[in-house]
């Protein structure tokens, strides 16, 4: 997971919510026995773009290869349901460490 500017979100160490707008959320993964990442996931906080959840852009690329293109797989209504879970802390599951 990558965070830009960390200390908008944690001033002094003490993670705020909601995320600020132009918050981007990246989660990298690979599968089981490939060495290349298969998988992108990212949320993106952009002003007004879905106020229903909190602004958030959701999209998933993958690909099958390490030298083939990423491709969207999905996104927004796919990842609602289980971001809602966690909607409290802006639906992004991972605590800054
Ligand atoms: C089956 C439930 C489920 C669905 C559907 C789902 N996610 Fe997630 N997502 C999780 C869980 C649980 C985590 C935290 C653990 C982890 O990183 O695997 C997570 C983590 C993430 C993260 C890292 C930030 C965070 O919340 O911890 C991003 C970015 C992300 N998901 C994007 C997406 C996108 C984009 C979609 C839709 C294309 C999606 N997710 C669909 C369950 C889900």
């Amino acid at each position: 997971m990558l965070i830009k500017h960390g200390e908008d979100i944690a001033p002094n160490g003490e993670q705020q919510f909601p995320y600020p707008d132009g918050s981007i959320v990246v989660k990298e993964a690979y599968r089981p026995d490939k060495d290349y990442v298969g998988l992108i996931a990212i949320m993106r906080k952009k002003a007004g773009v879905d106020p229903e959840h909190n602004d958030w852009e959701f999209i998933e690329y993958t690909r099958n290869a390490s030298d083939a293109e990423f491709r969207v797989i999905a996104k927004d209504g796919v990842c609602w349901g289980c971001h809602a879970r966690v909607e409290d802390i802006d639906y992004v599951f991972t605590a800054l460490q």
